[in-house]
């Protein structure tokens, strides 16, 4: 379950008259919301459909069984929402079976010459994922790792070890399936990168690592019936923060777990709304270890910043005899008392609650953030579906590598 306190940190910051003039704009952005051009986002069924779901949870068993090391190639929205549920609902400590790999995020060629080494004589099954299939870096990943494989499998066993999540129809990939065989998986044509952690890219990685996917829908399902007002009230505050110069939004995590959901929700952030000049820039801090560094510039830095904070209650009791309390009490007491110093301080803050962390309420805290992404993007007045900036770098590499 998720609870929301926008108010108690914020209050010194922002004025009710303040709300006012979205009053309209948020209704027909609503209205879309349910019964216009983005009703799309209100049904689960636009993320999987029930068939795709049930090849996912057969491909998923199947890759259990015949691999050590599971790879996952992609960049951007094609891996980092499922690293961010995996690390989420995975022990610290513990590796789940398989290994998983994130591979295609990086050129850098070290890297490549430790990974290759570290699975040659493993079993492996890979997961490349690219909507276009021709982003640069995880192209290059597969190549090597196809390489590699070749060498190691047969044609028909390169056909259960090889998965693709591409485009229903376009790229280089989509092709190559159709020569080869190869299992594939489809990027839904509307929701596609940063968004789509929810659909095949996201789900199929998810649920070869063992994690209850039924339950991550489940999550998003109750999101979409029960928090787009609140989406609409947390985008609406950062746009008001915006417009009083706060031009920094720090997700504050207070459980280590999280750490690769604030990698995701930068991403989600950063990449809807950082155009035309315009944009909150999303950071992340995990407390209450970056109280320690960041949480000096949050006390008494310029105020460009405010913070949205996740706290994670447990259900677990650890007493600590000396102040004769249970951790989970004091770990909750000090997300209370860090944003009253930092809003005492220079710094508002938001809270969201997660009663405990599992599959529900990570997949409602996901579908969260999407309505709040888009909804914030139309508040701002950009698109916040495409990604100019990221196609301009890939242009200019590209043409790099003809010369
Ligand atoms: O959110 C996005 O659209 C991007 O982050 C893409 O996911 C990323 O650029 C990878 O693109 P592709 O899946 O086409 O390889």
């Amino acid at each position: 379950m998720l609870n929301f306190d926008f108010k108690t940190y914020n209050s010194g910051y922002i004025s009710s008259d303040e709300f006012v003039p979205y009053s309209s704009k948020n209704a027909e952005i609503k209205e879309r919301f349910l019964n216009g051009d983005l009703a799309h986002w209100m049904n689960i069924n636009t993320y999987v459909s029930s068939d795709e779901l049930n090849k996912i949870k057969e491909v998923s068993q199947t890759v259990r069984e015949i691999c050590d090391v599971f790879i996952v190639i992609g960049i951007g929205g094609s891996y980092m929402g499922s690293q961010a549920v995996i690390s989420a609902l995975s022990p610290l400590y513990q590796k789940r079976k398989p290994e998983v790999i994130f591979l295609g995020k990086n050129i850098n060629p070290n890297e490549y010459v430790e990974v290759l080494d570290y699975i040659k004589d493993k079993n492996i099954v890979v997961n490349v994922i690219s909507k276009s299939g021709t982003t640069l870096e995880p192209s290059i990943a597969f190549d090597l790792v196809k390489e590699l494989m070749q060498k190691k499998y047969s044609e028909e066993e390169l056909c259960k070890r090889i998965i693709v999540t591409t485009d229903i129809k376009e790229g280089t990939l989509r092709k190559e399936v159709e020569d080869k065989g190869y299992t594939s998986f489809v990027v839904p044509t509307i929701v596609g990168g940063r968004y789509s952690v929810l659909t095949p890219v996201g789900l199929l990685p998810i649920a070869v690592m063992g994690i209850d996917i039924d339950k991550l829908l489940l999550g998003a399902k109750k999101s979409i019936e029960s928090h787009l007002d609140d989406a609409i009230n947390y985008a609406t505050i950062r746009d008001i923060l915006y417009n009083h110069k706060r031009i920094v939004e720090s997700f504050t995590i207070y459980d280590e777990k999280l750490h690769y959901f604030g990698e995701w929700l930068k991403q989600l952030f950063a990449e809807s709304h950082g155009k035309e000049n315009k944009g909150i820039l999303p950071i992340t801090n995990i407390n209450t270890r970056d109280l320690h560094s960041f949480g000096q510039y949050l006390q008494e830095g310029k105020d460009v910043i405010f913070e949205t904070v996740i706290g994670v209650s447990s259900n677990v009791t650890i007493y600590i005899e000396k102040y004769h309390k249970d951790l989970n009490a004091i770990n909750n007491m000090a997300i209370e008392k860090v944003c009253e110093a930092h809003s005492n301080g220079h710094t508002p803050s938001s809270i969201i609650w997660l009663d405990k962390l599992d599959e529900e309420n990570i997949g409602e805290l996901i579908q969260f953030f999407i309505f709040a992404a888009i909804i914030g993007g139309l508040q701002l007045g950009i698109n916040p579906f495409d990604q100019p900036g990221v196609q301009e770098y890939k242009r200019l590499i590209n043409a790099g590598l003809q010369n």
